[in-house]
């Protein structure tokens, strides 16, 4: 690492906890490779701290944060503006502060999904069938959402909890968005182009997913945004039938260079190389 200067830049990740959080890497990689003086540390914030630490980064001159569980939806009436993202999906993940101190609020998580499926199915579009979303959280908000922008024609949103689906749907109010029922996954897959899976299922410590693809066209893509494990049993399967499995760090990483482009400057770029850097513990 380079030594610092007066000027260095300085941005980070807000969470409690957030020892665990792969972002210092992915930044301190980039700005390695891009020699850029900068630098990007963990800002572990109890939830009663949250105002004065936000608050704090604009006191302190740093360029901006990104932010991670549980403070998404925290900080949103300490930001002065939110970008339409952050506003329609309720959280933030991304906090810009501009020249005049000023906080904007971003959520750079849909961007991140699309970028990574555009990365690693590039034969996916939303001409290839209905797309099928696994889940109810901020984080499927977040992929109908992006989902939609990109023009999907129909989005079948399944959850356990079939309620939270519903308020997803009824939140975007647009009727392409349709909700399916969790014990008949099956039959929503039939015809589908894109399978998402966002809940926690598969994760290392969490139930499995038992999921049967049979049903599930031969091309049709399959994107697990868990990424602990990388390969989950969901994605081995999709691949073992001959479907393009598309992992989870792949939004982690793409959605993270909305936050350093606006901070740091500079063109990130997510490769093999940043993959492997990452993983390696
Ligand atoms: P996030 O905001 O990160 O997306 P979340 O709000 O905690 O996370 O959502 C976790 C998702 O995993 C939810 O869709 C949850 O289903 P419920 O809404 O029914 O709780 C899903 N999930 C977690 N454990 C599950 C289980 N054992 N079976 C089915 N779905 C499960």
């Amino acid at each position: 690492m380079s030594p610092h200067s007066g000027k260095t830049r300085l941005a980070g990740v807000i969470g409690w906890p957030v020892a665990h959080s792969l972002s210092p890497r992915i930044h301190g990689f980039w700005l390695n490779e891009l020699g850029i003086d900068g630098a990007y540390v963990p800002f572990p914030v109890e939830p009663p701290a949250i105002e004065d630490a936000v608050k704090g980064l604009v006191a302190l001159g740093i360029a901006g944060a990104n932010v991670t569980v549980p403070h998404k939806e925290a900080v949103i009436p300490i930001m002065d503006e939110l970008d339409q993202t952050a506003r329609r999906l309720g959280a933030v993940n991304t906090i810009v502060i501009d020249h005049g101190g000023r906080l904007i609020g971003r959520n750079s998580d849909g961007y991140g999904f699309i970028e990574n499926l555009k990365a690693n199915a590039p034969d996916w579009s939303t001409r290839t069938g209905p797309a099928v979303v696994l889940g109810g959280g901020g984080a499927a908000r977040a992929i109908v959402g992006a989902l939609l922008d990109a023009g999907t024609p129909e989005i079948r949103l399944v959850n356990r909890t079939r309620a939270r689906a519903e308020a997803i749907a009824a939140d975007f109010g647009d009727p392409r968005v349709a909700v399916g029922d969790w014990d008949r996954l099956g039959s929503a897959l039939g015809d589908a182009g894109l399978l998402v899976n966002t809940t926690s299922l598969g994760m290392t410590g969490q139930p499995p997913l038992e999921i049967d693809l049979a049903p599930l066209p031969a091309d049709a893509v399959v994107n697990d945004i868990v990424y602990v494990p990388l390969e989950t049993a969901l994605l081995k399967s999709a691949r073992d039938r001959g479907n393009v499995a598309v992992d989870g760090l792949g939004m982690l990483l793409h959605q993270a260079r909305l936050g350093f482009m606006s901070w740091f400057g500079g063109e990130p770029v997510v490769s093999d190389a940043l993959r492997h850097f990452v993983l390696g513990g």
